[in-house]
């Protein structure tokens, strides 16, 4: 099957430039003017923009948090983020126990395969491509030992926090040991930067000082424990000579840590998400505050201004989105593809700020609002926009050239984009499958109107072509440090 793309304007990392593009079956062939081809259907495309699809390295699908699970799984996430001109995600594996639930507490032994075989079983819904991170939240001389089979089944991610005591957290020198084997065997480590003692011991006074509501989540998450997260994360993989990938960056001085960490050499590598661009802990104050609730959580204006200026200057490297949405009013069903759906969420905290289901909805929004309010706001350019969307993603994650790249031989994974189609955005427009949306009412100038995935259109305007099991695991290699 051949499709002819004409009168595009391609819109790369680096250049953007009039084009064709010939499609055939699964991959780019041709790009150039003017192709000559006989094709099976040709698909005009004057005035618009032609983008690589979008990757979204950070993802979390059918998570389970406290008492419920994140309410997109693995089918309904993709088909937002599809909507929203999206055809790469990527999941965090929770390391799992073999072991019935009992034995679970007692004995706590986790594995690998296990773990990847249950996301994997989740995933065969998918409907766009897909792969996993690891999540190394237990480290020991066994588990150390098998990290490198991870990348034999293409998982070439560890991600480790120093924050969630007791739950997710590692201590540091296990995350200095996952440092040292990533560097041995290609992989990559991210990391979750927050002071999780600080926040343990503010949390616990906090709630015995009966300091319970949606504010409290921030107050007790300080910024400089983020600040100092990251930089002890820089300063360790530069003492490991591994390279390290700081995840959700949501502080201005995480962005001054990361300039000062690279401009010494250190190859650290910064995301950020959309909600730490726009969104300040006074969201949190409002009576629906629940809805804002992340970690880490929102800062300030100050700290918005300076992750613009992060990705102005090319300082950070990506923007993922964190998706982990939850409902507002879990209680209440909303109405998803005909049918009813509710699913516990943030309701689950009305009394207790620490029981609220921590992440956002964002896997749709995050190209549609980055372009109005980042290019046509003038913070980045269309060129960076391909870059922190696309681009750069596939680069860090192992995927470059077969994804986040318009050359032949690249997947056809195409996003036509409108750059004058104005929209009114909100759960209206959203196939998030939630009660809410961030960006209620916000007003947008250009859209995605067309999506292909692997050569297939499986968006086209509001209509959705895709299907569940359309979406492929991606097996990924060694990346690059940007
Ligand atoms: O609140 C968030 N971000 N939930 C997802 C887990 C994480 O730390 O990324
Ligand atoms: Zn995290
Ligand atoms: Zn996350």
């Amino acid at each position: 099957m051949k499709t002819l793309i004409k009168n595009g304007t391609l819109v790369t990392a680096s250049d953007t430039f009039r084009s064709d593009i010939l499609i055939e079956d699964e991959k780019i062939t041709r790009i150039g003017l003017n192709l000559e081809v006989d094709p099976d259907q040709q698909i005009d495309v004057t005035g618009k923009l032609v983008l690589p699809g979008g990757i979204d390295p950070h993802v979390h699908l059918d998570l389970p948090m406290f008492d419920t699970v994140s309410s997109d799984d693995h089918y309904t996430g993709h088909k937002a983020a599809a909507f929203g001109g999206t055809t790469t995600v990527m999941d965090f594996v929770v390391l799992d126990s073999p072991l019935p639930e009992g034995e679970r507490a007692v004995v706590r032994e986790v594995d690998f395969h296990y773990s990847v075989d249950k996301w994997m079983k989740m995933a065969e819904k998918a409907a766009i491509d897909f792969s996993f991170h690891m999540n190394l939240t237990k480290f020991d001389e066994k588990l150390a030992k098998e990290i490198p089979s991870l990348m034999k089944m293409g998982i070439q991610t560890l991600k480790v926090f120093t924050a969630y005591n007791r739950r997710l957290r590692i201590d540091d020198g296990s995350i200095f040991k996952a440092l040292q084997i990533a560097r041995d065997n290609g992989m990559l480590v991210m990391a979750h930067c927050e002071n999780g003692d600080v926040i343990e011991t503010l949390t616990n006074q906090a709630l015995a000082e009966k300091r319970t509501s949606p504010i409290w989540h921030a107050l007790t998450r300080p910024a400089w424990g983020a600040v100092e997260a990251t930089l002890r994360m820089a300063a360790m993989a530069e003492q490991a000579d591994s390279p390290v990938y700081i995840v959700h960056m949501n502080a201005g001085g995480e962005v001054d840590m990361l300039e000062y960490a690279r401009e010494h050499g250190v190859k650290v590598m910064g995301e950020t998400c959309p909600q730490y661009l726009f969104f300040t802990m006074d969201h949190l104050a409002r009576p629906d505050g629940a809805k804002w609730i992340c970690s880490p959580p929102m800062r300030t204006e100050a700290d918005n201004a300076r992750l613009w200026e992060g990705l102005n200057q090319n300082i950070l490297q990506t923007v993922g989105t964190d998706h982990c949405p939850f409902f507002y009013n879990g209680t209440k069903p909303i109405l998803y593809e005909g049918s009813e759906v509710a699913i516990p969420g943030k309701e689950l905290g009305r009394d207790d700020f620490t029981k609220i289901p921590n992440g956002l909805p964002g896997i749709q929004d995050r190209m549609p609002i980055l372009w109005t309010y980042g290019v046509n706001a003038g913070y980045i350019t269309p060129n960076q926009f391909v870059a922190y969307m696309s681009t750069n993603p596939a680069k860090i994650f192992g995927l470059y050239p077969r994804k986040g790249a318009l050359v032949p031989g690249a997947d056809a994974d195409i996003v036509i984009w409108d750059p004058e189609k104005q929209v009114k955005y909100g759960v209206i427009h959203s196939h998030q499958r939630t009660d809410y949306n961030l960006y209620e009412g916000w007003e947008l100038t250009g859209y995605p109107e067309k999506i292909f995935l692997r050569g297939k259109l499986i968006v086209d305007g509001d209509e959705w072509k895709g299907k569940s099991g359309g979406g492929k695991f991606l097996k990924r290699s060694e990346g690059q440090v940007l």
